[in-house]
């Protein structure tokens, strides 16, 4: 099972990727969560990436590109995978192909006014773990059930900033709706609803697909 989430930013992909990497056992990929990891270590590509990332910015291709080469070249992701916020540009989706096949990318549509209610109720840990103060929150207010470790709103959740990511989306990453499309890979999935009500609409569509 080689997939591809897309959706604007918020609209649960990473929460989805992980569950479908639960289901199929595959790893989870997923860019924004690998450049955060570099930037709380303080390593070059993290510096590199967070300049672009607290902005909404994209991180250039050529980074991200390199980047997902060598995660792909990991033993584990020889079963499969499921990337999530890669590729987010056509240059991305071409360098993709030469590196591996596809089965299917989802496309996750989500409303203006989900995304944002979605986004200002995000909550993270450092480890990755995501809550939602409305929709899913942790048992002990502020700290994560898995690790204990304190959750904290991500700096690219300021509003100023969610207006520039969605801007990104809508200019650099929409057309790869079409560019899939054409490619006869794309499963257009309706992301509102809970968190369970989304899943099963997504392995539906792929099970009836694959
Ligand atoms: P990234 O981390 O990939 O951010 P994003 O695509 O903007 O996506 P988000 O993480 O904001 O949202 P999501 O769709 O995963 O939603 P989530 O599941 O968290 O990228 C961040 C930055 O990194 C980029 O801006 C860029 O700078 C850089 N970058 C990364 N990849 C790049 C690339 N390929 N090229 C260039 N630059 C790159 O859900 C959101 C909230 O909603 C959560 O609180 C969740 O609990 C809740 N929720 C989810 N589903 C539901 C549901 N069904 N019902 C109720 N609540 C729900």
């Amino acid at each position: 099972m080689r997939l591809v989430l897309l959706g604007p930013p918020g609209a649960g992909k990473g929460t989805q990727a992980a569950r479908l990497a639960a289901k199929y056992r595959i790893p989870h990929i997923a860019t924004g969560d690998m450049f955060r990891a570099h930037a709380a270590r303080g390593t070059p590509l993290g510096r590199q990436a967070k300049g672009h990332m607290d902005s909404g910015a994209l991180v250039p291709d050529e980074v991200v590109i390199a980047m997902v080469r060598e995660r792909l070249a990991e033993p584990d992701a020889r079963r499969g995978f499921v990337l999530d916020g890669f590729p987010r540009t056509v240059p991305q989706a071409e360098a993709l192909e030469e590196l591996t096949e596809i089965d299917a990318v989802v496309n996750l549509q989500v409303g203006p006014e989900v995304i944002i209610e979605r986004q200002a109720g995000r909550r993270s840990c450092p480890r990755g773990h995501v809550y939602n103060l409305r929709t899913h929150p942790p048992r002990r207010p502020g700290v994560c059930d898995v690790d204990g470790e304190p959750l904290v709103q991500r700096e690219d959740d300021k509003p100023e900033v969610v207006r520039q990511r969605l801007r990104e989306y809508e200019e650099k990453t929409k057309p790869l709706v079409d560019y899939y499309h054409r490619k006869s890979l794309l499963v257009t999935v309706h992301g509102e609803g809970s968190v369970d009500e989304v899943f099963y609409r997504i392995t539906e569509a792929l099970e009836a697909r694959l």
